[in-house]
């Protein structure tokens, strides 16, 4: 990328390596880390590694030879992800974000394979142009919230099921666990804006990506705990590492027909004392769309504090 011009415009991420992109990730990166006490080098080092391979399709907004602001899309499992709609904050507000995300959206109608275009808005302000855009063009665009939990103590376990166990999450049992989470998410609010919780192969791939394969951060595993009453699987908790001093709550869920029994009480219980136990003065996160109020309302009653608002869109081919 070269140009003597000082206005804005738009530029494909292949014409744009990491150097040029670097004050956007390392803001992005510092952001990540003062908002959400979230590592998020891991993430940006395949990114660098795309830009640089010119590999990563997507648009940046250029000033010169330098970007500020920038939005990536990737294929897996015939969903199209929409990453980045990151901005420098100063070009949040006006219209960029709502031009990227036009120009991406063009660049996927050219490839049609995909059954869904997803992605999130992490940090505020770019939903305030993008937003408009997303419901005209028929996405679901749903707010969620990033909630923490400080340095939590250790409580005495509520009251549960009597023939209810903990134990650790046995990788053999995985897909015991994604049908439990399937009938969990069967007409969930969030199925609006993640197509993986629409089908029992969605959240079994879900399921192995954040306990084999760290889509989360590597999977904490003495605090990912499956739930069963007799024997048979009830519910799962999956934790990961987010960065030296936190965790992240990535999956929680009961199968309906044990759901309002405490089990999920005791399941988020079990974690809080084990934390408070092992990492002393640790934080646990977790995000949760604001239309889930049963569990938003849980998790503030728990002393979880409302630390930032974001925004999950999705959209099926078809619709
Ligand atoms: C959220 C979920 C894990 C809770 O599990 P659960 O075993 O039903 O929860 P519990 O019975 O332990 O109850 C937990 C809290 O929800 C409240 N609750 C239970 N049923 C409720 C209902 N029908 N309406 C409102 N609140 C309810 C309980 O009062 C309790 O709050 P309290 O401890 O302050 O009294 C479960 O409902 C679920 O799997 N939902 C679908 C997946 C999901 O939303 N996961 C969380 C994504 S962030």
């Amino acid at each position: 990328m070269s140009s003597s011009s000082s206005l804005p415009r738009l530029v494909p991420l292949f014409e744009i390596g990491s150097a040029q992109l670097a004050p956007v990730l390392e803001a992005e990166r510092a952001e990540w880390a003062a908002s959400l006490d979230w590592d998020f080098e891991p993430a940006l080092a395949s990114l660098r590694y795309m830009l640089d391979n010119r590999v990563l399709p997507g648009v940046a907004v250029a000033v010169g030879d330098r970007g500020v602001g920038y939005a990536y899309y990737l294929f897996r499992d015939q969903r199209a992800l929409v990453g980045g709609l990151y901005f420098l904050p100063e070009f949040r507000d006006g219209d960029w974000p709502r031009l990227v995300l036009q120009r991406v959206f063009q660049e996927l109608a050219r490839q049609p394979l995909a059954r869904s275009i997803e992605g999130q808005i992490l940090f505020p302000g770019p939903e305030r142009s993008a937003g408009p855009l997303l419901r005209a063009s028929g996405f679901q665009f749903l707010e969620r919230r990033f909630l923490r939990l400080e340095a939590p103590a250790e409580h005495p376990l509520p009251p549960a099921p009597a023939d209810l166990t903990l134990r650790p999450i046995p990788e053999g049992m995985l897909d015991d666990l994604a049908l439990v989470m399937t009938h969990a998410y069967h007409g969930h609010v969030d199925a609006r804006t993640s197509s993986l919780y629409l089908s029992f192969d969605g959240c079994a791939r879900l399921l192995q990506a954040l306990v084999l394969r760290g889509g989360c951060g590597p999977c904490e595993a003495s605090l990912s705990l499956m739930a069963a009453v007799r024997d048979t699987p009830a519910g799962a908790i999956v934790v990961s590492r987010i960065s030296k001093g936190s965790f992240f709550i990535s999956q929680v869920f009961v199968h309906p027909r044990y759901q309002g029994q405490g089990i999920g009480r005791v399941l988020v219980g079990a974690v809080v004392n084990a934390l408070a136990r092992r990492h002393p003065g640790a934080g646990l996160s977790l995000t949760v769309s604001r239309d889930n109020t049963r569990a938003y309302d849980w998790y503030r009653r728990l002393g979880f504090a409302d630390r930032l608002p974001h925004y999950a869109f999705m959209k099926l081919a078809g619709d």
